[in-house]
């Protein structure tokens, strides 16, 4: 009976210890959710936004036929108060308008082109449907794509919009798509405005949260600085140019995500998870899934040969 309880005793200690190591063992909850840290995510930026006009539904549309993992969806509000999908401040790069988003109401964007500006620099991709496409506003995204999609939305120059993450969590809340509705990790919410991060995190404490950390210099990132960032976020994302593979495992060993942006190119996609990333935003989420197909056929060959040895043993 003793020798019973002991080794009952003995394998919640195991238990309790490998559940401290990052990329282990992870909760039921998690284990169901994106967020769990053994899944690599593939993130398609801006929508396929190397095959089409980015931040359009068609974009989304074939990052969700390519396998994407999660839309993301960068956020600029209008003059009347409308979330929509942009990249820049200005409508001048991919519309055929030019000026400030906050100048326009929704009705005046609605008349922009957001199609032909990538028709015209990508004649070898460009298609007629391109032609006139308007800009989205969030709750449009949400509507085509409901609550079988995952979102990872960015607050974007919150400084120049406020409010708008209160109006950001009013839509989620309207579509059920908040962790009182849905799996945590059905939306994410990154910024690189830490101020922007902790009011979503006042207003909504249990959704996850993603700080995007601008690098100037080759990265490197303290116990301290980790810490902090546990506080409030479920991970980090930052140009993956500026990482190595110590920053990598330094980043999952304090138990944070970490999922560099904007990786297009197979050899760069492939050495990212060599070292560990959980998931990275790609403008070819084609590429990205070919890639993570052959990085998890490796993966289980090298344990098809562990346990060979082990059973030679
Ligand atoms: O959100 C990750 C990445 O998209 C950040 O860069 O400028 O493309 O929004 P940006
Ligand atoms: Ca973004």
């Amino acid at each position: 009976m003793k020798r019973l309880f002991n080794l009952a005793i003995l394998s919640l200690s195991l238990l309790l210890v490998a559940s401290m190591i990052p990329g282990t063992i992870v909760s039921a909850e998690e284990e169901a959710s994106l967020l769990d840290p053994n899944k690599r995510l593939n993130v398609a930026h801006r929508g396929a936004s190397g095959h089409a006009p980015e931040h359009t539904i068609p974009s989304y549309k074939l990052g969700e036929r390519m396998n994407g993992d999660y839309i993301e969806i960068d956020l600029q509000m209008t003059k009347d108060g409308v979330l929509v999908a942009m990249h820049d401040e200005r409508v001048d790069r991919t519309t055929d308008g030019t000026g400030l988003v906050k100048d326009y109401t929704l009705e005046e964007l609605k008349k922009l082109d957001a199609g032909s500006w990538f028709n015209e620099e990508n004649p070898e991709k460009a298609k007629r449907a391109y032609q006139g496409l308007e800009v989205p506003t969030l709750e449009e995204v949400i509507q085509t794509f409901g609550n079988d999609s995952h979102y990872y939305i960015e607050t974007k120059s919150p400084e120049v919009y406020p409010g708008m993450e209160k109006e950001l969590l009013r839509v989620l809340e309207k579509y059920e798509l908040t962790p009182k509705y849905e799996e945590r990790g059905k939306v994410l919410v990154q910024s690189f405005s830490k101020a922007s991060l902790l009011k979503m995190h006042d207003l909504a404490p249990d959704m996850p949260l993603v700080q995007l950390i601008s690098y100037k210099t080759p990265a490197t990132i303290t116990e301290q600085e980790l810490a902090e960032l546990s506080r409030y976020t479920v991970g980090i994302g930052m140009s993956y140019t500026k990482i190595d593979q110590e920053y990598v495992e330094k980043v999952r060993e304090s138990g944070l995500l970490i999922h560099p942006y904007t990786v297009n190119e197979k050899e760069d996609m492939k050495r990212l998870l060599d070292w560990g990333v959980t998931g990275m935003f790609t403008n070819y989420p084609d590429r990205l899934e070919d890639v993570m197909d052959d990085f998890e056929d490796d993966e289980d060959e090298v344990e098809d040969d562990d346990e060979n040895e082990e059973d030679e043993d």
